[in-house]
């Protein structure tokens, strides 16, 4: 069960206030106190960087965007901000705290947060009433994960996605490109300094149908 009693305060579209802003920290602080391999990070992604890995994502011809360990919902509101009326973001996060938190924020029927791992991605989407996806973004810490449970992350990811699209992945190392070189036809990487602490920011691209014919 979550621990935290919540109360519902939605602001669609709307940047958080400076209250909204601490809670989402404390709330952040007090899970990564808890669960710090889990987490991976003391404090939330910066505005800088949600922008930076969206920018990358092509919104009018997506439905179904994926996102892994959403947390406080630090990118979750950016992505429903961009999403199309009639798409679908399905967030899943392995802490019940964080879902239960999430679930009182957000009330845009786009959005179905499920509580659970990654690693089973394929079936919430199947859950969902879709085939595949055309986004996942991810923030989980790859790098404190066990390394079959990253693997079998990235694996399952690559699966999920439809052909042409897209795995776009934040973290605080390089370590997940190992992870990701061997599944992914092209894979782009950048820095964003502007994000405590700095971070990478990886493009993995799934080959499309006509390349996989040939
Ligand atoms: C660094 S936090 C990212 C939070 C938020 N997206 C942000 O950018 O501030 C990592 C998140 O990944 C979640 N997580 C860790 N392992 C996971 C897994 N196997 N499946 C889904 N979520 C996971 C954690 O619970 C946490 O919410």
């Amino acid at each position: 069960m979550a621990s935290i009693p919540l109360k519902k305060k939605n602001i669609p579209g709307g940047k958080p206030g400076a209250g909204r802003f601490l809670q989402q920290w404390g709330m952040f602080f007090r899970q990564f106190v808890k669960h710090p391999g889990m987490i991976g990070s003391i404090i939330p992604s910066s505005a800088t960087l949600v922008d930076r890995m969206l920018d990358q994502v092509d919104w009018h011809n997506t439905r179904l965007f994926v996102e892994y360990g959403p947390g406080v919902g630090t990118f979750t509101q950016a992505i429903l901000d961009r999403l199309h009326p009639d798409a679908t973001l399905l967030a899943i996060d392995l802490n019940l705290d964080f879902v239960a938190y999430l679930e009182a924020q957000f009330d845009d029927p786009r959005l179905k947060v499920v509580h659970g791992s990654a690693a089973d991605v394929r079936r919430f989407i199947r859950q969902a009433g879709h085939v595949q996806a055309d986004y996942i973004l991810s923030g989980i810490p790859f790098s404190t994960l066990p390394d079959t449970v990253g693997a079998s992350i990235c694996a399952e990811t690559r699966t999920a996605l439809r052909p042409g699209g897209a795995f776009l992945v934040y973290q605080y190392s390089r370590y997940v490109r190992r992870l990701l070189d061997p599944l992914f036809a092209h894979v782009r990487e950048g820095r964003e300094w502007r994000n405590i602490p700095p971070c990478w920011m990886f493009c993995a691209m799934r080959e499309e149908a006509l390349a996989q014919a040939a």
